[in-house]
C-alpha cells in the first residue's frame, strides 16, 4: 500500500472535533508541508494566519457564516494571497497542509463560505489582500464516510474534450471511492 495514496483516499471533510491540543511538533510539520509546496515561478505569494487562540477561533468561525463547529478544531488556518495575485498558488499550498494533516491523523475541512471583510477584521488581514479559503485542523470526533464522486468517464476525456476516458476505480481503502 502506497502511504501517500492511502492518505489521499482517507481524507474527509471533518466537521466535529475532539477537545484536544494539536502539539507544536505536528503543527510545524503541517506548516512545513505548506512551505514546501510549489508556487508559480516560486513566487510564494501567500501567507497563512495560524489561529490557535480559542476566542479568535470562535470569532473566525462566526465570520465564516456562523459555522461554529470550526471553533472546536485546535487550529484554524487562514490562507491569504498578496495583493493582485490569483488564488491558485494559495489553494495548492493549502492542500499540501490538508494532506499533511491527514497523514498525521488530523481532520480538516476546506472552508469557502466566509465573509471576507469580517475574517479580515478578526485576523488583522490587510483589506487589499485576498482570502483563499480557511481550514480547521483538529482530532476528528467522528469518522465521516466517503462522499460519492462522479464516474471517471464523466470527469476524464481521452485526447479530446468530450470523449470519455474510463477505468475501474481502485479501492485502496474500504468504501473510499464510491461510498456515501
Ligand atoms: C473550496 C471548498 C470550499 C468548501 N467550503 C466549505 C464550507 O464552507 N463549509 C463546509 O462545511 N464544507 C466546505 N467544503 C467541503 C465540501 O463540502 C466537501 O469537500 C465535499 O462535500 C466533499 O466531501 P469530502 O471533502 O468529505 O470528500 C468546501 C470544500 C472545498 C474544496
Amino acid at each position: 500500500m502506497n502511504e501517500t495514496l492511502t492518505t489521499m483516499w482517507k481524507r474527509r471533510s471533518v466537521r466535529r472535533y475532539q477537545e484536544a491540543n494539536l502539539p507544536d511538533e505536528d503543527l510545524w510539520l503541517i506548516l512545513e508541508a505548506a512551505r514546501r509546496a510549489p508556487t508559480g515561478a516560486n513566487r510564494q505569494n501567500w501567507r497563512i494566519v495560524v489561529v490557535r487562540d480559542a476566542d479568535l477561533r470562535r470569532r473566525t468561525a462566526e465570520a465564516c457564516n456562523g459555522q461554529m463547529w470550526m471553533a472546536q478544531a485546535s487550529v484554524i488556518l487562514c490562507m491569504v494571497v498578496l495583493p493582485g495575485e490569483g488564488k491558485v498558488n494559495g489553494a495548492i499550498v493549502l492542500d499540501h497542509a490538508v494532506l499533511a494533516a491527514t497523514s498525521l491523523g488530523y481532520g480538516t475541512c476546506w472552508i469557502g463560505a466566509y465573509d471576507a471583510s469580517k475574517v479580515k477584521s478578526v485576523l488583522g488581514i490587510p483589506v487589499d489582500h485576498d482570502i483563499v479559503n480557511l481550514v480547521p485542523v483538529g482530532l476528528p470526533a467522528d469518522e465521516p464516510k466517503a462522499r460519492g464522486r462522479k464516474s471517471p468517464s464523466e470527469l476524464f476525456f481521452r485526447e479530446q474534450f468530450g470523449v470519455s476516458l474510463d477505468y475501474e476505480p481502485v479501492e485502496l481503502v474500504e468504501d473510499a471511492v464510491t461510498g456515501e
